[in-house]
């Protein structure tokens, strides 16, 4: 018998969970040594709620409540008592469309991740891919950081490069994102879960 336990992830998605798969099926092969204890999301059709289902990983639809861009404070509450009944070590947003504010934060202070389809500090907010596009950039990519109260601007834990291509459109753009970020995100999860990360002010060193 021994006392230790897994190193257990909550996730909040709002759309079709594709960076919720890569980690879910990441730590069922044992690649992340963790295990997803649940996942939430402010959508009640979302794809993401689906592949969760089909993977027997206990996922809810939590209404966010009146506000477009942010929980309301009866949502906010909900969220955090969820993911605190679940016992989670680390909160993974994994396409989570809505900002967290100073409750949720303050809740799993420094335990809160986020993954962002561009090469931060360019192009925070939406549709990085398509602002990178515009940009006229040659590499852009995708980055894992700390939620910090900004928005995409905590310190960063990893980041993985995407060449940009000359006939490159929003849609064939992103599609090279995502895989990266299906690389990245794992990485990135596994390192915190074993504990190898430490934070000195904005830079995040990793110990592996
Ligand atoms: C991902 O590309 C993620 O980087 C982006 O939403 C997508 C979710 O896809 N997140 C943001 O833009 C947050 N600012 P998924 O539901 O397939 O994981």
């Amino acid at each position: 018998m021994t006392n230790e336990r897994n190193f257990r992830i909550g996730v909040l998605g709002s759309g079709k969970g594709s960076n919720f798969v890569a980690v879910a099926d990441a730590c069922r092969a044992g690649t992340v040594p963790a295990e997803v204890a649940l996942v939430l999301c402010d959508v009640a059709e979302a794809g993401i709620l689906t592949r969760a289902h089909e993977r027997q990983i206990a996922a809810r639809f939590i209404p966010p409540g009146k506000f477009r861009t942010k929980l309301d404070e009866e949502a906010e509450r909900a969220y955090i008592e969820a993911l605190s009944a679940a016992r989670v070590d680390l909160v993974v947003l994994a396409g989570f469309m809505r900002v967290l504010k100073e409750g949720f934060l303050r809740a799993f202070a420094g335990r809160t991740i986020n993954i962002h389809p561009s090469l931060l500090p360019s192009f925070p907010g939406l549709q990085a891919w398509r602002q990178a596009l515009e940009h006229g950039v040659k590499v852009t990519g995708c980055t894992v950081h700390f939620v910090d109260a900004g928005v995409d601007s905590g310190p960063i834990i990893g980041q993985q490069t995407v060449p940009v291509l000359d006939d490159d459109t929003p849609e064939t753009l992103h599609q090279r994102i995502q895989a990266a970020e299906h690389q990245l995100y794992p990485r990135c999860v596994a390192a915190l879960a074993r504990g190898g990360v430490s934070v000195q002010g904005r830079r995040v060193v990793s110990c592996d």
